[in-house]
């Protein structure tokens, strides 16, 4: 009889306790597991209200500023969209944070008008209004 030998068990990160995230400006609430970022949590759920773009840090599109709660870092957050001013005032990127608390966010002023605007649509929140900066 061939002898059994026990096979490495695959396992994925359990997801976290979904914690309430709210969008200010649009008075929307959704639940995101504290292992994925907030943008992932309310694409997940077929929820709008934080922009969608490249959800890997590069476009800048999802800034967000934190009103209430706190974050940690799912990855890195390029200074070409949040300064460290910007930072210490409560800025970040929901694709690079996910919820450490209870979390209560606006979306960035820039992008913010679109989205409380009857009939305005995604690409135009997309449209750049100001030219990036040099590095
Ligand atoms: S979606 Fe592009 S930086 Fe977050």
């Amino acid at each position: 009889m061939a002898s059994m030998t026990s096979l490495p068990v695959l396992t994925t990160s359990p997801r976290l306790a979904a914690l309430p995230v709210t969008i200010a400006n649009v008075g929307l609430s959704y639940a995101c597991a504290g292992n994925e970022s907030l943008l992932t949590g309310m694409v997940r759920l077929g929820r709008k209200g934080i922009p969608v773009g490249c959800v890997n840090g590069g476009c800048g599109v999802c800034k967000v500023r934190i009103v209430e709660g706190s974050v940690r870092s799912v990855g890195p957050i390029s200074r070409a969209h949040v300064s460290a001013e910007e930072e210490a005032q409560g800025y970040t990127l929901a694709c690079r944070v996910a919820p450490a608390t209870a979390v209560q966010l606006e979306v960035a002023a820039k992008l913010a008008r679109p989205f409380s605007r009857a009939g305005a649509t995604v690409a135009s929140a997309l449209r750049p209004t100001t030219q990036p900066k040099e590095t």
